[in-house]
């Protein structure tokens, strides 16, 4: 038996990555699964051989004994799920957006408070090696002084009825994953994430439906300075981000397999990036909070750090400029 048994609530598309990452992290070991929809069940206990499957997620919480729980539903049904978690002393991965606004995000963090499991938001760029790899360089020189990312997309999908219920602003639901980028990598110490103090945000949207658009420029505590742009619309999956700091920058390719393009001193550096100095190849959120549950130690994503990623999507989807 792994040291930790492993329930996943919600068997839609996205959990399958969760599925394959529990898979291959030794440590853990999927042992029950929570879906309301019956198909999606069926489909979830057929390739995923779970000891266990159930309908109610609360009665998987009562029956079976877990350490780790992985709640990969839509944002809007998140909220009462990761309380109930986190109130079972469960250790919680809760997906992204971690719920529909700072507000439900404040609650989950007010549970964790009072929880003696662990709680790790599921921002997935933070733990990409090549990040982490490209994060170290940049410390090693002191710091990013400039950071951007820009996350595009087709038309979204996400603010029609029946799903807009669910999911907030395509910011906060999707995007959310560059602007966190955006603070982690400004970030000048390896657990450390920055804290905008300050964001100039644009929010507008096209003539079709599920096309907002977004520019912002931010400011972070550490003197470092962002800017960011999203616009969904585009007709293809977009993502990349770019890196400046003394004598160094790095582009960042996330579209696909990560692709890195690294200048240093005045020069393209030709060597690959050193990816067993953080963790090797493989190295991925899943492994991160194993590691933590049985080191003892806080995830590099908390709700604490979701709560102001949060704070942050909301500024530019309200167009705010001034300090924070
Ligand atoms: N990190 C990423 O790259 C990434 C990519 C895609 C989606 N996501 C996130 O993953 C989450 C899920 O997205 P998805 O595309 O898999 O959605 P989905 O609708 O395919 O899956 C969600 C599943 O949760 C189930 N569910 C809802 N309430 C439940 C409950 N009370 N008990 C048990 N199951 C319940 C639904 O029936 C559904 O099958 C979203 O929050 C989304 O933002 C993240």
């Amino acid at each position: 038996m792994a040291d930790l048994k492993v329930g996943v609530i919600g068997c839609g598309g996205h959990a399958q990555g969760h599925f394959a990452m529990i898979k291959d992290e030794p440590r853990m070991q999927l042992i029950s699964v929570a879906e309301i929809d019956d198909q999606r069940l069926e489909r979830a206990k057929l390739n995923h051989e779970p000891e266990s499957a159930f309908s109610d997620y609360r009665e998987m919480l009562d029956q079976v004994d877990l350490d780790v729980v992985y709640i990969v539903t839509m944002p809007g049904h998140l909220l009462p799920i990761v309380v109930e978690c986190l109130g079972r002393d469960l250790h919680t991965s809760v997906e992204k957006s971690p719920g529909m606004n700072v507000g439900e995000t404040q609650q989950m963090l007010d549970a964790a408070r009072k929880s003696k499991g662990k709680a790790i938001l599921s921002v997935n760029r933070r733990y990409k090696p090549e990040v982490l790899a490209v994060r170290k360089l940049l410390q090693e020189r002191g710091g990013a002084v400039q950071v951007a990312a820009n996350y595009h997309k087709p038309p979204s999908g996400l603010q029609v009825p029946g799903r807009k219920e669910v999911a907030p602003p395509e910011i906060i639901c999707d995007a959310i994953h560059h602007v966190d980028l955006l603070r982690w990598m400004a970030g000048r110490a390896p657990t450390e994430a920055a804290t905008a103090v300050e964001v100039y945000g644009h929010s507008w949207h096209g003539k079709r439906g599920g096309t907002p658009r977004y520019n912002a420029v931010i400011a972070f505590d550490n003197g470092c300075r962002g800017t960011m742009m999203s616009h969904y619309g585009v007709g293809y999956r977009i993502q990349s981000a770019e890196v400046h700091t003394e004598d160094m920058s790095a582009y960042l390719d996330l579209t696909r397999v990560p692709k890195i393009t690294l200048y240093l001193d005045g020069a393209l550096c030709e060597e690959p990036l050193d990816l067993d100095a953080v963790g090797g190849p493989d190295f991925n959120e899943t492994r991160h909070f194993a590691d933590c549950i049985l080191n003892d130690t806080t995830p590099w994503s908390p709700l604490e750090e979701a709560v102001k990623t949060m704070e942050l999507c909301e500024a530019i989807e309200r167009g705010h400029r001034g300090r924070l």
